[in-house]
C-alpha cells in the first residue's frame, strides 16, 4: 500500500532528537526553530518526559474513560494552578481540531444556536465544524460547508459588533493566528469580543491550540490582554508531541453525561505526558525563557534590513520580508541544517523552537540567515 500523497515532504528523515537539535539517518545535525509545528515546548526528548511516559507505559497505558483515572484530575488539578484557571472545567481529547470541534460544539449546546463568527485568515483544524470556521475555502469540502459561520477581519471593531445577533452561538479566535502569518489579536478586539458575548448570550472560544502551553511567554496568548474566554482550546506543545488536546470550560457551562466523548482522550500516557509538560514548564521556568528570548529574537530579527516586519510574542515569532519566503527557507535547511516554518503569507518565515532553545542556538539560525541574505 502507498501512502495517501498530501504531504510535500523534504528528502531528510530525522531519527534522533534532543532538545532543539534533530540528526537525520546520515548522522547530520538540525537545529529546529519550527517545533514540528509548535509541538516541541519542553524539547525533544526530555528525560523527565520520557521517564514519566516509559514509568507509566510499563504499569498501564490506556483504559477507556468508563473507569476512574486519577492521572485526569491531577493533570486538571495542575492545569488549573498553572493557567490561572482554577475553577474551569477540564476536557481531554487527542488533537486541536477535536478540541475547537467540542468547543463549536459546546457553544451550540449552551445556546441552542448555530451561528459561529471567526476571524478571516483563521486556522482551526480539518474537522468538520473547525474546518467550516477555518478561512481556507480550499480545505473546506461541500461536505463541511453547510455550517453557519461569519468571518469578520481580524482587529476590525466594527464588523465584529455588526456581526453578532441574537443567533450567534459563539466567537471563536486564535490566541495569535499562527498558520496565516502570526496575526495578534489587539487587546481592544478581544475586550470588544468578550463584551459582545456577554450581551448576546454567545459563547466566547479562545483558540490557543499553538499559542498555549507557555509559547508566548504566559500560559496562554490571550493572557496578554485583560479578558476571560468561556472556553480555552489546547493541544500541539501540552503533550511535546505526544497527541493530546484538551478544553478549558467555564463552570457556567454545565455537562451533562453523554454531551461529550472520546475513546482515547485522557489516556494514562496522555496524562502522563501533560504533566511531564507541566512539571518541567515550571520547573525550568520555561515560560520566562520564551518571552526572555523572545524578545532578543525580535530585536536582533528587527535590526536586520532586509526584514520588513516581526510580529509574535515570546517564542512564536514571524518575520515578514519583502519576498517569497519558500527559496530562503530551503537554504536554511540545505545548507545550514536549520527547520522553520512557513505560513500563508508567503513572506513570512515562522519560527516555533522548543521553549528550552538557548540564545547561543538562536545565534546560530541569525547568523544562517544573515549568510543567506547577503548571497
Ligand atoms: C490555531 C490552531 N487550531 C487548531 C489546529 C488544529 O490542530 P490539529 O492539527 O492538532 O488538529 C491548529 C493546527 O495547526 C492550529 O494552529
Amino acid at each position: 500500500m502507498k501512502l495517501f500523497d498530501v504531504y510535500p515532504l523534504y528528502p531528510i528523515e530525522p531519527v534522533k532528537a534532543l532538545g532543539a537539535k534533530l540528526w537525520d539517518k546520515e548522522g547530520k545535525e538540525y537545529l529546529d526553530l519550527y517545533g514540528g509545528h509548535a509541538v516541541i515546548s519542553i524539547g525533544h526528548t526530555h528525560p523527565h518526559y520520557v521517564k514519566r511516559l516509559t514509568d507509566q507505559l510499563s504499569k498501564i497505558g490506556f483504559y477507556s474513560n468508563a473507569v476512574q483515572n486519577s492521572l485526569q484530575t491531577q493533570l486538571a488539578d495542575k492545569m488549573g494552578q498553572m493557567s490561572g484557571y482554577y475553577d474551569y472545567q477540564f476536557f481531554m481529547c487527542s488533537s486541536g481540531a477535536e478540541a475547537n470541534e467540542n468547543a463549536l460544539k459546546l457553544a451550540s449546546f449552551q445556546t441552542g444556536r448555530r451561528k459561529i463568527i471567526a476571524v478571516e485568515g483563521a486556522f482551526h483544524g480539518r474537522t468538520s465544524g473547525a474546518v467550516a470556521a477555518t478561512h481556507n475555502p480550499k480545505i473546506i469540502a461541500p461536505f463541511n460547508d453547510g455550517h453557519d459561520i461569519v468571518f469578520v477581519p481580524m482587529n476590525d471593531l466594527k464588523a465584529l459588533e455588526n456581526a453578532f445577533d441574537d443567533d450567534v452561538a459563539g466567537f471563536i479566535v486564535e490566541g495569535i493566528q499562527g498558520v496565516a502569518g502570526l496575526y495578534i489579536p489587539e487587546s481592544s478586539f478581544l475586550v470588544k469580543a468578550q463584551e459582545l458575548c456577554k450581551q448576546y448570550e454567545a459563547v466566547f472560544i479562545l483558540d490557543e491550540v499553538q499559542s498555549g502551553a507557555g509559547r508566548t511567554g504566559k500560559f496562554f496568548a490571550h493572557q496578554h490582554s485583560v479578558i476571560r474566554p468561556d472556553v480555552i482550546t489546547m493541544a500541539k506543545g501540552m503533550g511535546n508531541g505526544f497527541p493530546v488536546g484538551c478544553v478549558l470550560i467555564a463552570p457556567s457551562i454545565e455537562p451533562w453525561h453523554g454531551m461529550l466523548g472520546t475513546t482515547f482522550g485522557g489516556n494514562h500516557l496522555a496524562c502522563a505526558a501533560s504533566l511531564a509538560v507541566l512539571e518541567v514548564l515550571k520547573e525550568e521556568q520555561l515560560m520566562a525563557n520564551a518571552a526572555k528570548l523572545g524578545a532578543y529574537l525580535e530585536e536582533e530579527l528587527k535590526s536586520i534590513p532586509e526584514v520588513k516586519e516581526v510580529r509574535g510574542k515570546g517564542l512564536m515569532i514571524g518575520a515578514e520580508f519583502g519576498f517569497d519566503v519558500a527559496a530562503l527557507r530551503k537554504a536554511l535547511i540545505f545548507n545550514h541544517g536549520i527547520f522553520t516554518g512557513s505560513a500563508s503569507n508567503k513572506n513570512t518565515i515562522r519560527l516555533l523552537p522548543p521553549l528550552n532553545i538557548t540564545q547561543e542556538e538562536l545565534d546560530q539560525f541569525l547568523e544562517a540567515l544573515k549568510i543567506e541574505l547577503k548571497k
